[in-house]
């Protein structure tokens, strides 16, 4: 099997699984993250493409939230996947590693993502949860899990567990201060960081807008 069909049945796999999610893990989600990771790769040196490109589209095949809060789910299912389709044990391991490792586990608990490679598909992932994506995808997220939209009742927490952290139902406002605005300070690449910084000051807009409307301010 050669590296650009391993890529092209993944597509059509997780397409097949995915096009119908409304919970903003869909299909466009991956598509959305294995073109922002092929485009920081492209300002890096020696990194494994074919390994990128498969973790960027498996790294939610089995999310912890929709899983019993499972943490091997996912890794578990990329390994049989790329097994299934004859992929080399490397390169299994290698992005079954990614899929274990990318997925944010609350603001203390610190990401292990220990190649180019993982780090890569780590910013590609954390961008599409900033800027104006990123704001649909939290409501989005809200919705589907019966979360409601805002208490001013109900302060952030900084979750220092990913036991903490997955235990929570926050509001969706809440999740931007638990997580969102988080992210712009842990992307490892420069390209990761630039593009950050921009979405991150559309978060920050959009949270000032929403708050002064809220206060009745305009
Ligand atoms: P990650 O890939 O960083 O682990 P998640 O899978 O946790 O991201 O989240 C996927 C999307 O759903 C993101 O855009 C995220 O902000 C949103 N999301 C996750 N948890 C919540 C929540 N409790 N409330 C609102 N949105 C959420
Ligand atoms: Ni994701």
């Amino acid at each position: 099997m050669s590296k650009q069909d391993l890529v092209k049945l993944t597509v059509a796999h997780v397409k097949k699984k995915f096009i119908d999610d409304t919970s903003g893990h869909d299909w466009w989600h991956m598509y959305r993250v294995w073109k922002m990771a092929e485009h920081i790769t492209k300002s890096e040196e020696g990194v494994d493409k074919t390994v990128v490109e498969l973790g960027a589209l498996l790294h939610d095949i089995a999310d912890f939230k929709f899983h019993d809060g499972d943490i091997e789910a996912g890794p578990r299912e990329a390994r049989k996947w790329l097994e299934s389709i004859g992929a080399p044990p490397k390169t299994i391991t290698h992005v079954e590693d990614i899929v274990r490792n990318v997925s944010f586990k609350g603001a203390k608990v610190k990401n292990n993502l220990s190649t180019k490679e993982g780090q890569i598909v780590h910013d590609a992932d954390k961008l599409d949860a900033i800027g104006a994506i990123g704001i649909a995808r939290v409501f989005s997220y809200a919705g589907f899990n019966g979360n409601v939209m805002f208490d001013p009742d109900i302060k952030p927490t900084l979750h220092s567990s990913f036991e903490q952290y997955k235990s929570m139902k926050p509001t969706a406002i809440n999740h931007f201060y638990e997580k969102i605005l988080l992210l712009k300070d842990r992307m490892y690449t420069k390209t990761g960081k630039e593009i950050a910084e921009h979405r991150h000051t559309v978060i920050v807009g959009f949270l000032k807008e929403f708050h002064d409307e809220w206060d009745a301010k305009n």
